[in-house]
């Protein structure tokens, strides 16, 4: 007879029930603990899980995975790891193993912070789908995915790894990571259960220094940073993993309002969050705790199931439990979280993926094709001076291809790959090779001086420059965001002979191009574009592709500024447009390089006929704007058309202006499309300052534009109730219990 526990066709409730029923205290502790395995610890590794003793293993050998490249072999030995689990140990719980794949598998896709660039919601999950579909080949249950750090300072290297400053951009692309990680089923085959990370703040670290103190303000929190988990838990992701920094002085991983309150009791998250690297432990450096013991249970009492190594759980919970410190019920409640989803996920009984016996040769072709599409339309033509771009199919017209990243393969992948092979990435030579056999390219081993010479013989240059993947990612951080050193001397030295330069980046950055900007005559974002990167950058280049990227994250004319975002809360000395001319710096302006939302394409787009379908917008109406957009140039191409809104007056200040909606469309030379936005009440709410969420009335401003300095717009008024008057509803708003301020 079946035990009820591993019967599929009783409730996951039941099943939970009747295996807890029958654990051990050391098979429940067991569960919490997550380890990662090396030769060396390998036969104890396997006792431990005989015994009962592990409930995961972390697919990596070190706290550093992003930045290291042994990470490929952190594989062995899966299947009888599995196994023991599942034939050895008493109960047969199978492990979940849980790897860092972050941007892709074999197939390496952008970096997310380039995805979140192409404002593609479909293509972004078709990636991530396409994705867990090798990565789950390799025995990989659980992806420490998706990201959702909103990132205001590029100092910081893991900006790479989210999608952005703007919290709805980075709603939205959480949801489509997380659908296309683990699908409509989670057990069903290709799909792995996804993990949303790093809850909560961890992109406001002081100074950009990683792992550093946060100093946000639980109404910034509510309404910045945490929307974006909010959205993956609705989307129903079934873990998050806890932050290195501390809020409010509490460190993440012991923090209760967050873990319990807000995260349990207030959004309903019913998987399971796994601590950071160590980081139970770490609040013994914090000086939140006096020692490991004390750090394991203020962590599992605030709502941590699962330890990432660190040996917390696994050491002192037994004892906690013994002596009452902590009680079994904390332990069950755990236990069931990380049951829950091991069910979820079909483990029991598909403990054993189909592993394919060696690496493949080679990708597949339809995920080159998604990779290489997800590049092109990740990039941001930033600029384009009498369309430079597309090159010219002119014989009488040399142009060269130079710069140190020509013929980069495993730079062009980015931070946070582990799978993903040099030998598969197409470099820009060769891409451009077989775009545009007649362009002269510098050899691989050209000096510089050998490649000014080259330029010097040419018509025009293409000089790509940038960053490798290891000056950006965990802990690597740079105080001064300009160009790799040489980098800008080598442009000079083009500009100097007078060539016109086409400047490539690739960078996972916001980098500073003030000084460089005059010299090029145009400029190609081309981020960190992954495997198909030497092709995508030649389709847009050729004009095989029509631009149609927009930056996720302001650019700033100097590291100076920042912090320097749009959504900025307006001040009792308001400037416009960004931080304005009057930028209260004596030595830069206000306004950054390039605002959010901007990208330049082949043609032209004309946005007119705005409209709203009504000036006055009640509790349960819903209001439409509408916007004719007209492609006004040759070639056709997709415009990212963009709505922001503002609440003009509210108990606690809001943003000058918001992004509340976007869509992606495709236009050909001449054609025009109307594009419609509606929005209800719950799009206006926000979290005020007794931290409630509310909607309060009065006016309201709408643009809809092509990025974030959209000026096409109108107003309207939000009240209640027909009859109500707007001026009494305000102030029973303004007036907020003091004690709340
Ligand atoms: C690292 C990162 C985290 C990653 C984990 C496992 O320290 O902070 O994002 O998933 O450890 O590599």
């Amino acid at each position: 007879m079946i035990l009820p526990y591993l019967n599929p066709s009783l409730p996951t409730q039941q099943r939970i029930d009747d295996l807890v029923e029958r654990m051990t205290l050391d098979e429940k502790i067991g569960q919490l603990n997550q380890i990662f395995a090396t030769p060396e610890s390998e036969e104890r590794d396997k006792e431990m899980i005989r015994q009962g003793q592990v409930g995961s293993r972390i697919l990596a050998f070190s706290a550093h995975a992003g930045n290291d490249e042994t990470e490929a072999d952190a594989y062995t030995p899966l299947w009888e790891f599995q196994r023991i689990a599942v034939e050895e140990s008493r109960l047969g719980i199978p492990l979940i193993f849980g790897r860092d794949v972050i941007h892709g598998h074999l197939t390496v896709y952008p970096i997310p912070l380039a995805q979140a660039a192409s404002w593609d919601i479909e293509l972004v999950e078709a990636a991530a789908k396409a994705t867990a579909s090798e990565a789950v080949s390799d025995f990989v249950h659980w992806t420490f995915a998706p990201m959702l750090d909103i990132a205001r300072d590029p100092r910081w290297g893991r900006v790479i790894e989210g999608s952005g400053e703007d919290p709805y951009l980075c709603s939205q692309m959480a949801k489509a990571q997380i659908r296309g990680f683990q699908g409509e089923d989670t057990s069903a085959p290709g799909s792995m259960v996804a993990c949303a990370k790093h809850f909560v703040g961890y992109g406001a670290v002081e100074g950009g220094r990683d792992y550093n103190t946060i100093e946000v303000t639980e109404n910034t929190l509510r309404n910045t940073y945490l929307p974006p988990f909010k959205a993956a838990v609705d989307a129903g992701v079934g873990t998050i993993m806890c932050a290195f920094n501390d809020w409010n002085g509490i460190p993440c991983s012991a923090n209760g309002y967050l873990l319990n309150t807000i995260l349990r009791n207030e959004w309903g998250f019913d998987g399971y969050v796994i601590s950071d690297w160590d980081s139970i432990k770490g609040m013994v450096e914090h000086g939140s705790v006096e020692d490991a013991a004390v750090a394991g249970q203020h962590a599992i009492q605030a709502g941590v199931d699962m330890e990432m190594p660190g040996h917390c759980f696994a050491t002192h919970l037994r004892q906690q439990v013994a002596e009452g410190t902590v009680s079994e019920a904390t332990v069950d409640q755990a236990v069931r979280r990380i049951l829950r989803i091991k069910f979820m996920a079909g483990l029991f009984e598909e403990p054993f993926v189909k592993v394919r016996k060696q690496q493949p040769k080679g990708l597949k072709s339809e995920h080159r094709q998604l990779a290489r599409k997800l590049a092109a339309e990740s990039m941001v033509l930033l600029k384009n001076n009498e369309d430079a771009l597309p090159l010219a199919n002119d014989d009488n017209c040399t142009i060269c291809l130079i710069g140190p990243l020509i013929h980069a393969r495993r730079e062009l992948l980015g931070n946070w790959t582990l799978d993903g092979r040099p030998e598969d990435t197409v470099t820009i030579a060769e891409g451009l090779a077989q775009l545009r056999p007649d362009l002269k390219i510098a050899p691989a081993d050209a000096a510089v001086d050998a490649q000014i010479r080259l330029a010097r013989k040419s018509d025009q240059v293409i000089l790509v420059v940038g960053e490798d993947h290891f000056r950006n990612g965990e802990n690597a951080n740079i105080a001064d965001i300009t160009l790799p050193a040489g980098q800008a001397q080598l442009i000079d030295a083009i500009h100097a002979i007078g060539k016109p330069i086409i400047l490539v980046v690739c960078s996972g950055r916001p980098l500073v191009l003030t000084d460089i900007e005059p010299k090029v005559d145009a400029i190609l974002w081309a981020w960190h574009p992954g495997s198909e990167g030497g092709n995508a950058i030649a389709d847009i280049l050729s004009g095989n592709v029509n631009p149609s990227g927009k930056l996720p994250i302001t650019f700033p004319r100097a590291t100076g500024q920042i912090p320097i975002y749009y959504n900025y809360k307006n001040t009792c000395r308001p400037v416009d447009d960004y931080y304005g001319e009057d930028s209260r710096y004596q030595d830069q302006v206000g306004k950054p390089m390039y605002r959010f939302g901007f990208g330049l394409s082949y043609t032209h787009f004309e946005y007119s006929n705005f409209t709203l379908d009504r000036s006055q917008m009640l509790t349960d109406e819903c209001i439409t704007a509408s916007i004719q957009i007209k492609n006004t140039g040759k070639a056709s191409g997709f415009e990212v058309v963009q709505c922001y809104l503002r609440d003009v007056v509210a108990s606690t200040i809001r943003p000058v202006r918001e992004l509340k909606g976007f869509q992606r469309i495709h236009l050909k030379s001449g054609e025009s499309k109307t594009v419609q936005f509606s929005f209800s009440e719950s799009d206006l709410a926000f979290y005020g300052a007794d931290n409630q969420q509310r909607t309060e009335p009065g006016e309201f401003q709408l643009w809809i534009g092509p990025d974030s300095s959209a000026t096409i717009g109108g107003k309207f008024y939000f009240k209640q109730s027909k009859d109500s008057n707007i001026a009494t509803e305000r102030q029973a708003c303004l007036n907020p219990d003091p004690s709340f301020c």
